[in-house]
């Protein structure tokens, strides 16, 4: 059986050599499609392929329609917005993630992120501390509650917005408290990060309403999707308040025009870099392997999400 490995943003050589053993060893082909540029070429190296493994790479109808033989896709992260859920489906085709494996390496860059704006963005000045100041985190998922630690340990006062809550929330965090709306949140935290997935319900669910509720000096921090963002919303919070910055792991569709407007005041890496570790390519690459074949040969579908 053949598992292609599509990334057109790579995992690290050493996680991908774990990955082909892994493969190798369960007796199956791998099949590698790294760094491609145009669709196309994703769509032609699936026509002979049981299982495909992606990151953020666009499993969509036409991909999937253009797999006669394909079983499973796995895609090796937390986020399956890539993939579309329904034509998967409809050909009994298991869709995977790897949850929780690169929620670590999102979590630092997040706290990196907060600090990074606390201090001016590393430009001289006077900065300010985090310690004593209020985050609030919507979404208390695998990520949502590895920041919550760390930022206690910088002794900020957390705030958690989720919906659904886990069934047994997790309350290392010494400040920890659990804001029943949205609004509160915001309107009481210095900074707010996002952990949500994007699905129809998230997309667009933060804008100008709940960003002018943030107190002087805001800071909206999003590792996540950029479709959580109404970018009009936030185009028109950032105009009508001075003091509120805005810094994202996904620029958003206007990033041109909101670094020309407001400088400083809004950060974008220039290609998404949360997941972007030694440790995390290895923990999501390897398990995504394991899951692959674990399907493939055994049946196993424990991290199926279109079960
Ligand atoms: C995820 O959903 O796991 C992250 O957004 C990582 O995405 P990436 O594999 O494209 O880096």
């Amino acid at each position: 059986m053949k598992i292609l490995i599509a990334t057109q943003k790579p995992f690290a050589a050493k996680a991908v050599e774990g990955m082909k053993e892994i493969i190798a060893e369960a007796g199956c082909e791998v099949v590698m499609l790294e760094r491609y540029e145009n669709q196309q070429d994703l769509i032609a190296a699936v026509a002979d392929v049981e299982g495909l493994i992606v990151r953020s790479d666009k499993v969509t109808a036409e991909v999937i329609a253009a797999a006669p033989k394909l079983k499973v896709v796995v895609r090796a992260g937390a986020g399956y917005d890539n993939v579309d859920l329904d034509a998967a489906t409809a050909r009994n085709i298991v869709v995977m993630n790897t949850p929780g494996q690169n929620a670590n390496a999102v979590a630092e860059l997040t706290i990196a992120m907060i600090v990074f704006m606390a201090r001016n963005g590393f430009k001289p000045g006077t900065g300010m501390e985090v310690r004593g100041k209020r985050l609030g985190i919507v979404a208390y998922g695998a990520i949502g509650r590895i920041v919550a630690d760390v930022a206690d340990g910088f002794g900020m006062y957390v705030h958690v917005y989720s919906r659904p809550y886990p069934n047994k929330i997790r309350l290392y965090a010494k400040h920890l408290r659990r804001d029943d709306t949205l609004e509160k949140l915001f309107s009481e935290s210095n900074f707010v990060s996002l952990h949500m997935p994007a699905t129809p319900d998230t997309k667009g669910m933060i804008g100008y309403d709940l960003i002018k509720l943030m107190p002087k000096g805001g800071v909206l921090v999003n590792t996540a999707r950029k479709e959580l963002i109404d970018e009009e919303g936030l185009m028109r919070a950032l105009e009508e308040r001075a003091d509120l910055k805005y810094i994202t792991d996904i620029a958003p569709s206007n990033i041109e025009q909101l670094q020309q407007k407001f400088g400083d005041r809004v950060f974008a890496t220039p290609k998404k870099m949360g997941a972007e570790t030694a440790e995390a390519n290895m923990n999501a690459g390897l398990a995504a392997a394991r899951q692959a074949v674990g399907y493939l040969c055994h049946g196993e579908n424990e991290f199926q999400v279109n079960k």
